[in-house]
């Protein structure tokens, strides 16, 4: 495969997106983006910086500060670093979780990091994950998949996830967190989540990492 094709995987919260998009850079040599951890660390300044405080968001100053924020995808390890500091495990966090729908409905967020994430593929191809990959970051994509899968899997294995990281959380709780932001990235004016017309939808309920890999692996060799 050509060096420089950009591979869009977006789709439901906690899908798997991102494990399967890890799994294709590194066989493919491509770079690897998560950009939902983009918008994790934009809600995290939100929250650390008090401009979001009891749900309520003090837009104009956020919007201000926003110029001033550096994010930084560091390529090897994934992890993110916010005006120069480790964010990784901190971008994962309940609390960023159940606010980062919101601060990502704003379009001033979606600009901020639009740029951003184009300008990550202009030298080499890359595997970008996220809800408007194939829609508007990256329309002419060389290969488009859509992820879905029940919502009770999904929780399932994020619940897995964040208690082996040791974080206090209950498996209704991470459900209820699942569906109220695939509510509200579908919802939104700006970029909402939905499936390209020509990417190809996936769905992860019944199948292993290692099956939808392969089936991965067909369907862009097959193009
Ligand atoms: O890992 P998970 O699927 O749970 O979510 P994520 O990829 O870390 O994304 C967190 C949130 O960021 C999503 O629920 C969206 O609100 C937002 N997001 C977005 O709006 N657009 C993207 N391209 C990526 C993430």
């Amino acid at each position: 495969m050509n060096s420089r094709k950009v591979i869009a995987i977006d789709g439901y919260a906690s899908s798997g997106k991102s494990t399967l998009a890890k799994m294709l850079s590194r066989h493919y040599h491509l770079l690897f983006i998560d950009s939902g951890a983009l918008y994790r660390g934009v809600t995290l300044f939100a929250l650390e910086k008090g401009f979001l405080k009891e749900n309520e968001l003090d837009q104009k100053a956020f919007s201000g500060a926003l110029k001033g924020l550096s994010l930084r995808l560091e390529p090897d390890t994934g992890d993110l670093y916010l005006n120069g500091e480790n964010v990784s495990q901190k971008i994962r966090f309940p609390r960023v979780s159940d606010h980062v729908s919101t601060i990502a409905a704003l379009s001033v967020v979606r600009e901020f990091l639009l740029l951003q994430q184009r300008q990550m593929a202009h030298e080499n191809g890359l595997v970008m994950d996220g809800r408007d990959i194939g829609t508007v970051v990256f329309p002419n994509a060389d290969h488009k998949f859509f992820f879905t899968a029940r919502p009770e899997v999904r929780a399932q294995r994020r619940y897995e996830e964040l208690k082996a990281q040791g974080q206090e959380t209950t498996f209704k709780e991470v459900l209820n967190n699942l569906i109220h932001r695939d509510q509200t990235d579908s919802c939104r004016e700006v970029a909402p989540l939905r499936k390209s017309d020509d990417a190809i939808e996936i769905d992860t309920s019944e199948v292993t990492t290692n099956q939808v890999f392969a089936h991965l692996i067909e369907k862009i060799e097959a193009k």
